[in-house]
């Protein structure tokens, strides 16, 4: 492996570019789109048909995003909520004020009206919890999701458990991941030394054994999806530059890491491990897996 010269952090340090990279990112992979067909397909029958009916009239549907970015997967979960339950309370936890505000924006369109109250909290999943331990109020809540947002937590094994232990008796836990046969994975694997203390490179095996190991009963879903990467390929495509640092997980890679190494990164990831080439196009495998806890 060339020398990486490192000075590379995680993209996790720099949430502007953060936001930059994750754009063009959503955008080449049509994240949303697939996110969105998933939850019109998928998510009414494991999820909303096995959460059971709020004990009272008056009772809100309680729910808790984890990192819920710029809102748009919760959004397409709200809309398929609301067809079973009339009135949602949504306790958002996000630590990028970009990513609130974008998500309040999003809400401008979505016409939920008074139907969902919000409770915005700029803060991580670790702050949270140590501030509901600290007064001793642990709040319980009948579906959490935590979408591609546990990568950012201080340990998983306790968070999970501490998810699950925030679940009413009935609720239901979501956890989205990137699966453990897919390109991320491969790409991460190959590259450890871009994970750091803000960011960890698990996948959707290691949520599966710590539920095993815990024997928690779950159900494992793999949604397929590629990402186009063959903008990465060309000379001075900023597209590209921005999805390299995204699928690395780091802050401007071309800038902090040696020519030999950066095309090491480059070479692997278009490599049959992680990438197919379907014409022109080179097609960077993003099958992610959602797991799902009812309590
Ligand atoms: C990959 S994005 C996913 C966003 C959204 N869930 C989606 O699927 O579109 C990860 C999100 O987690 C947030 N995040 C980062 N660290 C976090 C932490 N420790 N606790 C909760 N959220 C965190 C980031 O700000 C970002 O919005």
């Amino acid at each position: 492996m060339a020398s990486s010269k490192l000075t590379t952090k995680s993209l996790t340090h720099d949430p502007s570019h953060y936001a930059k990279t994750f754009s063009v990112y959503a955008r080449l992979s049509a994240k949303y789109q697939v996110l969105a067909t998933w939850t019109d397909t998928v998510f009414p029958s494991v999820i909303v048909d096995k959460l059971s009916p709020v004990s009272n009239a008056e009772e809100k549907l309680n729910i808790l995003g984890i990192g819920s970015g710029t809102g748009g997967m919760d959004c397409n979960m709200i809309t398929q909520l609301l067809k079973k339950f009339p009135s949602i309370a949504n306790t958002v936890l996000e630590p990028a004020a970009d990513h609130i505000e974008g998500y309040k924006k999003l809400l401008e369109s979505k016409g939920f009206g008074s139907d969902v109250d919000f409770n915005w909290r700029q803060q991580t999943w670790d702050e949270y919890y140590k501030e509901c331990k600290q007064v001793n109020q642990i709040k319980k809540f009948h579906f959490i999701s935590a979408i591609h947002s546990l990568y950012y937590v201080e340990d998983l094994e306790s968070t999970i458990l501490d998810l699950i232990n925030c679940l009413e008796e009935g609720g239901v836990l979501l956890m989205i991941a990137v699966s453990d046969d897919s390109g991320f994975w491969r790409l991460w694997k190959r590259f450890p030394m871009f994970a750091d203390d803000l960011y960890r490179q698990i996948n959707s095996g290691d949520i599966r054994r710590i539920l095993d190991t815990h024997q928690i009963g779950y159900k494992a879903i793999t949604q397929e999806s590629r990402v186009d990467i063959t903008c990465c390929y060309e000379d001075g495509n900023q597209d590209g530059v921005l999805l390299t640092d995204f699928l690395n997980h780091v802050v401007n890679l071309r800038e902090c890491s040696s020519q030999s190494f950066v095309d090491e990164v480059l070479s692997y990831m278009r490599g049959e491990d992680c990438t197919v080439q379907n014409g022109d196009q080179l097609l960077f495998n993003n099958d992610w897996q959602a797991i799902i806890v009812t309590k």
